[in-house]
């Protein structure tokens, strides 16, 4: 026999005894973007490699070494989303939002992203995240609409033990000297840096900070933050959000440190952490991309934003106790007593589905005891039984599992005799 084939490493199947989760995140996650005024958009799963380059930095991790790049048939480089940002902006100019009158354009997705990064619990190469975005306006009450938004979602997913934490990376007027006082700081640190930290010292020496090599993180430990730097722009700015997330009640750390692995953010930076998660412990990360507009080759458009991983969440409610709804299953089996009555059973299936009722019948030529064995074993409801003399005469037995019950009911009356019963 041929060797079998499995997945790549680093993805994951989603199974029937999974999926069902999967879908209450979203459906809650949908309703929480109705409630805050979010439409859905759907994106393409690949964009032009040049995208997430100019997006989101050529130094970052992300670009230098986790993307999934490829050439189509036609030569073109194409990536694999490693995350949603850039394309919503990248979708919003395309489509001439910037020109609705209403701003900020907000909208969200959910769909799975690629990083080429190192598995482990919590850590994934294709993951699925909900993306939320509020394009057009620079007001610091939409970053706290925006940090609300996540919060509201996790309340109500009944996640608890979470820690927010938040700094300003301010923007382009207060990172020039931020750059140079961090850059005298690392000077004489740079001979016992990696090679990547050395390589950026001076093509983006603040993604130096981000570096998650122990060694190098120990020894940019008493480095500058940017938060110390921040214009007054930048500081009034942070002052409302911080104002704006106490009037909601949301309690926030700040953490000076906070840089996050993407270049564009300006100004607020954020992440939610699940206190039982291990390692990977961010269940959300966010912020403000002023400029990542004009980086991809558009006018001046500023943004706010966050991204959900989908499988941090699960893991979190599954490792809280959270309710997490339940597995859907069906309501009504048909049972022919006879193989000559299977045709015959399809069309009561037909019916009962067209009257809404979740219906299944076997197909494995199980015999009727264990039929009835699984159908209790589901949790299943009704059973309509249909039996040759029965079905001549143009009637099944319909049998109420519950209570035990059993009564014939015309064929055709079956369908609303089943949902009577479903409802009591
Ligand atoms: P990010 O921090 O790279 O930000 O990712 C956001 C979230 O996606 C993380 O907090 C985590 O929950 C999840 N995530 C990231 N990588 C993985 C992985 N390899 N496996 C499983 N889950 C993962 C962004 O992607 C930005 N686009 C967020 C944003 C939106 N900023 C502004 N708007």
């Amino acid at each position: 026999m041929a060797e079998s084939i499995k997945a790549p490493r680093g993805v994951r199947d989603i199974l029937p005894d999974e999926s069902w989760k999967w879908a209450y995140v979203l459906t809650m996650a949908r309703k929480v973007a109705e409630d805050f005024g979010y439409q859905e958009v759907h994106l393409p799963i690949f964009e032009q490699t040049e995208l997430f380059c100019r997006g989101i930095g050529d130094t970052t991790d992300v670009v230098e070494k986790e993307m999934y790049t490829f050439e189509d048939r036609g030569n073109r480089s194409l990536t694999l989303r490693p995350e949603a940002t850039a394309s919503m902006v990248r979708a919003y100019l395309e489509h001439g939002m910037n020109k609705d009158a209403r701003q900020p354009a907000k909208l969200w997705c959910a769909g799975p992203m690629f990083r080429y990064e190192r598995p482990q619990k919590g850590r994934y190469r294709q993951f699925w995240q909900l993306d939320f975005e509020a394009i057009g306006v620079q007001d610091p009450l939409v970053d706290v609409e925006i940090i609300h938004l996540s919060l509201e979602l996790y309340r109500r997913l009944g996640m608890t033990n979470l820690e927010v934490v938040i700094n300003s990376v301010g923007c382009p007027a207060c990172r020039p000297k931020y750059r140079e006082a961090l850059q005298n700081f690392l000077e004489p640190l740079l001979p016992d840096l990696c090679e990547t930290c050395q390589g950026r010292y001076d093509r983006n020496p603040l993604r130096i900070l981000d570096c998650k090599r122990p060694e190098c993180k120990e020894k940019t430990e008493g480095a500058p933050s940017i938060f110390d730097s921040l214009c007054e722009e930048c500081r009034e700015h942070f002052d409302t959000v911080r104002q704006g997330l106490e009037t909601i009640g949301a309690r926030y750390t700040l953490d000076k440190r906070l840089v996050r692995g993407l270049d564009y953010y300006t100004k607020t930076a954020y992440e939610v952490l699940s206190g039982d998660l291990g390692a990977q412990n961010a269940v959300c990360g966010g912020g403000r991309y002023d400029h990542l507009a004009e980086a991809i080759g558009g006018p001046f458009v500023p943004g706010v934003g966050f991204a959900a991983g989908v499988e941090r969440i699960v893991l979190t409610m599954e490792q809280q106790g959270c309710s997490l709804g339940e597995p859907p299953r069906v309501d009504v089996t048909v049972i022919p007593l006879d193989p000559s009555l299977r045709v015959e059973a399809m069309g009561l299936l037909a019916s009962l589905r067209k009257a809404g009722i979740a219906a299944s019948m076997d197909y494995a030529g199980k015999t009727m005891k264990s039929q009835l064995k699984v159908a209790s074993q589901e949790g299943i409801r009704g059973v309509c039984i249909l039996g040759g003399d029965e079905a001549a005469q143009g009637v099944g037995g319909v049998k109420n599992l519950r209570t035990g019950e059993q009564e014939n009911v015309p064929l055709r009356e079956i369908p609303s005799y089943l949902a009577k019963m479903l409802r009591e």
